[in-house]
């Protein structure tokens, strides 16, 4: 039986792949879950699984309504605690075709900023809350394979490491309690229809991703390398000079 005190929280893009993997386990774990994507087929069908836990709201986050429609998502479960911003798009870009970069830059930068500022006010107002982004291992470096992609996910990855050191600030000056969380996700190869390409190696299984984000969640962790070995090759890229990465970047 669901009560007010059931934890809440929204899954941006949880139609497929991780984002449905952190909501399936998020079910598990007794949490209200509000899931979205453009695929409502699946998303319903997701929803008659567990009608009492799973609320969705079928949007596009390119569009001009997301804010309307992430609050008309907190209204159905009644609050929320925790936020994760999961849609996202990346392509091989060959030929650097504008179409592909124009969908990387509206799915992973407009989408997310309109989101995560939004709910980052919304928790200040409130006093506490979270706030995780799936960015990418390919946020360290630039890439010529995904140009738009690998700069998106950087946006996103300072992005979040800005609303960290906020959040630290405000909860320093205030005189009430502010407890907001931010986690940065980071992962290297995961087995899903959004990995492409040649040379993956370390390709990790959902589950075992899905397991070691909330575990960084409950941990509160600002910054989380999964799977965890992506830690070793997170500082290679870092650390390699220019010269040596850009030939094989
Ligand atoms: N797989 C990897 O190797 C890997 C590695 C590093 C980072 N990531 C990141 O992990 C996140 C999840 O990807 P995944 O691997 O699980 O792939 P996925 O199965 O393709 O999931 C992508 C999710 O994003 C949603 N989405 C995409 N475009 C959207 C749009 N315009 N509006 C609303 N929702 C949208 C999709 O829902 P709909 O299609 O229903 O809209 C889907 O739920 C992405 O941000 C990706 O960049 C993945």
């Amino acid at each position: 039986m669901m009560s007010s005190s059931n934890k809440k929280l929204i899954i941006v893009g949880a139609s497929s792949g991780i984002g449905k993997e952190l909501a399936k386990r998020y079910v598990e774990n007794g949490w209200l879950v509000g899931i979205t994507g453009r695929r409502n087929e699946l998303l319903n069908e997701f929803q008659k699984k567990h009608p009492e836990q799973i609320f969705t709201e079928c949007f596009d986050v390119r569009g001009n309504d997301n804010i309307t429609h992430v609050q008309s998502l907190i209204n159905k479960l009644e609050g929320l605690d925790l936020l994760i911003y999961n849609s996202g798009y990346g392509d091989p870009s060959e030929t650097l075709e504008w179409e592909l970069d124009k969908t990387t830059y509206e799915t992973n930068v407009k989408g997310f900023i309109e989101i995560v500022h939004f709910a980052f006010n919304y928790f200040v107002r409130q006093g506490h809350g979270h706030i995780a982004a799936t960015s990418s291992l390919a946020s360290i470096r630039g890439s010529s394979w995904a140009p738009a992609y690998s700069a998106s996910k950087a946006f996103m990855s300072v992005y979040m490491e800005g609303l960290h050191m906020k959040a630290k600030k405000i909860a320093r000056k205030s005189n009430t309690p502010v407890d907001i969380f931010i986690t940065d996700i980071q992962p290297g190869f995961v087995n899903t229809k959004l990995a492409k390409g040649n040379g993956q190696f370390w390709v990790a299984p959902v589950e075992k991703v899905g397991r070691q984000i909330i575990n960084a969640i409950d941990k509160k962790k600002w910054r989380v390398y999964v799977t965890r070995r992506w830690w070793l090759i997170a500082q290679l890229m870092k650390w390699a000079p220019g010269w040596l990465y850009h030939r094989v970047g």
